[in-house]
């Protein structure tokens, strides 16, 4: 029997999951299907981002900083640790803990906000009355109809041609995640997010880790200035990093891998690791979805053609996250899937794609959030920037930590904030700021002339609010 309801999302990762969630808050009968599974083959809701992305990588981000500030940093704050050493198991063993408690609090919300949850394969059958037919292959196979569908089926990680992941040797993030002994060398292929926190993770815990990277610099989507002190930072602490690399062949032994590559100048060159991780970004998933069967427009990458409002080519098909354009995060998947919620209950669901922070969790911490000089360049805007360093900034002395700086770029004529770029502690959650004074079209002077908390890391974004104007007070 078909059980009918309001609305269908395909895809319980943060967009679809959060997408079912507002749909039910405003009073629309909604399912959610989800196809992930936990070790024992049970549902495992929330996605790449909460199963093998945002939330484990942070808690090893964590943990393994952890394990570094012991081994390195304790010593500066007289604290001595004797014998250091790593429980690899445990460390692993409580990042799944904290997936578990993340899977689990999505089930409880689900519950809470009478969603109705589905866990297997859903696949569009055909369009009937008006809306369109479902299946759901899982442990039981069930049809589900509505009028109003949203697709948020995610990606899945790019693999080098001719080379598949096979999770032991050619990692992908999920095998990243996992690794049951620190390897003695880990190779890298791509120097993006993934590479730079998964790397900084295995070098945290004693792997020799080299990155190869086909652009000529790091971090080309970041600012200028964001992407050369990073370069200086992470090449200090041990990372070997390789630019304009061209791979030719990756070769797979029992115990070893060899990347056979062209570097920068065109020599050939090998790299013998251990492990290789491949990322090299992340493509469109629509396996099984069945798109055909409905005419729902893919383009040439394989995603959904959507409008700006996350409309496809048919009425009442929505799509949402990694499975359509714009960059791959989570908290713009939940944003659309938030948006299109409310436009189906007849509101103005609303993103702003100008203001979507971005934050690279390695020590230190990357974020940004709107323009980069070089974009104002290209689109001959007239602006100014301010800058000012952590090392002049009292909380993260004592901290420890005075690595990087907080850059604003702001409007030569009306002031307004069009970018602002950090590097350094707790960077994450200091752009916060910046995003919420971009929403409300601040300029750098609004920001300057805030009373900020003393001493905290917030000052160095109101020092370079004032740098714009050059009035620091503390520099
Ligand atoms: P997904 O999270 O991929 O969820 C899609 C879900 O749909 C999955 O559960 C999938 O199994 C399911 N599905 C697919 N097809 C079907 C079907 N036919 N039927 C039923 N279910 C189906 N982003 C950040 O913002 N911050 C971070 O710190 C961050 N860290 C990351 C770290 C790593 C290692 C990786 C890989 C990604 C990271 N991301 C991060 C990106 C983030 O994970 C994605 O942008 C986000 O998960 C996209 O959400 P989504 O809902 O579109 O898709
Ligand atoms: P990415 O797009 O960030 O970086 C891929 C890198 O690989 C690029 O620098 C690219 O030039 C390089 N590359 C591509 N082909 C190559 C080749 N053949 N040889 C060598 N280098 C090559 O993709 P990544 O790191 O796989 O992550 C995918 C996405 O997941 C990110 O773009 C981001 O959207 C999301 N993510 C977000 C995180 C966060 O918000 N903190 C953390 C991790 C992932």
């Amino acid at each position: 029997m078909t059980q009918a309801f309001d609305v269908v999302v395909v895809g319980g990762g943060p967009g679809g999951y959060i997408a079912a969630i507002r749909a039910a808050q405003l009073g629309l009968k909604t399912a959610c299907i989800d196809d992930w599974k936990n070790e024992k083959g049970g549902p495992a809701p929330g996605g790449t981002c909460t199963n093998i992305g945002c939330i484990p990588s942070k808690a090893l981000l964590q943990s393994s900083e952890h394990f570094e500030h012991a081994g390195h940093h304790f010593a500066d704050h007289g604290i001595h640790v004797g014998d250091l050493k790593l429980d690899l198991k445990k460390l692993l063993a409580r990042k799944d803990t904290v997936v578990k408690q993340n899977n689990d609090g999505i089930v409880y919300l689900f519950k809470k906000n009478k969603v109705a949850f589905f866990h297997g394969k859903g696949s569009f059958l055909k369009a009937a009355d008006g809306g369109y037919e479902i299946a759901v292959a899982g442990a039981t196979s069930e049809t589900l109809s509505a009028r109003q569908v949203i697709v948020a089926t995610g990606s899945s990680p790019r693999q080098l041609p001719g080379v598949a992941f096979d999770e032991d040797r050619i990692l992908s993030n999920d095998g990243a995640l996992r690794i049951a002994q620190v390897p003695k060398t880990l190779g890298v292929v791509g120097s993006g997010v993934i590479g730079l926190e998964m790397g900084s993770v295995w070098r945290r815990l004693g792997a020799e880790v080299t990155v190869l990277e086909a652009l000529p610099g790091l971090l080309g989507m970041a600012d200028e200035s964001v992407a050369k002190e990073a370069l200086k930072v992470f090449t200090k602490q041990g990372l070997k990093l390789q630019f304009g690399v061209k791979i030719t062949d990756v070769k797979v032994a029992k115990k070893s891998v060899t990347v056979t590559y062209n570097d920068a100048k065109g020599a050939a060159a090998t790299l013998e690791v251990e492990r290789l991780i491949v990322s090299i970004g992340r493509v469109p998933h629509t396996a099984g979805l069945n798109p055909e069967s409905v005419g729902l427009k893919l383009d040439e990458r394989g995603a959904i053609v959507v409008d700006d409002e996350c409309r496809t080519n048919l009425p009442g098909v929505w799509a949402i996250g990694d499975v359509v354009r714009g960059p791959m995060l989570a908290h713009k998947a939940e944003e659309e899937g938030v948006a299109v919620a409310e436009r189906i209950a007849g509101q103005h669901g609303h993103v702003d794609f100008n203001t979507i922070p971005w934050v690279i969790y390695t020590s230190p911490e990357i974020a940004w959030v709107g323009q980069t000089e070089a974009q104002l360049k290209a689109a001959g805007r007239a602006y100014r920037t301010g800058q000012f360093p952590f090392m002049a900034n009292g909380r993260a002395r004592a901290l420890g930590d005075t690595t990087g700086f907080v850059k604003f770029i702001a409007d030569a004529k009306t002031d307004e904030i069009l970018g602002v770029h950090i590097i350094g502690p707790f960077a994450s959650e200091l752009i916060s700021e910046a995003v919420v004074a971009m929403s409300f079209k601040a300029s750098s002077e609004d920001i300057a002339r805030i009373c900020h908390a003393h001493p905290s890391l917030s000052e160095a974004t109101k020092e370079a609010a004032l740098a714009v104007d050059k009035r620091t007070l503390n520099l």
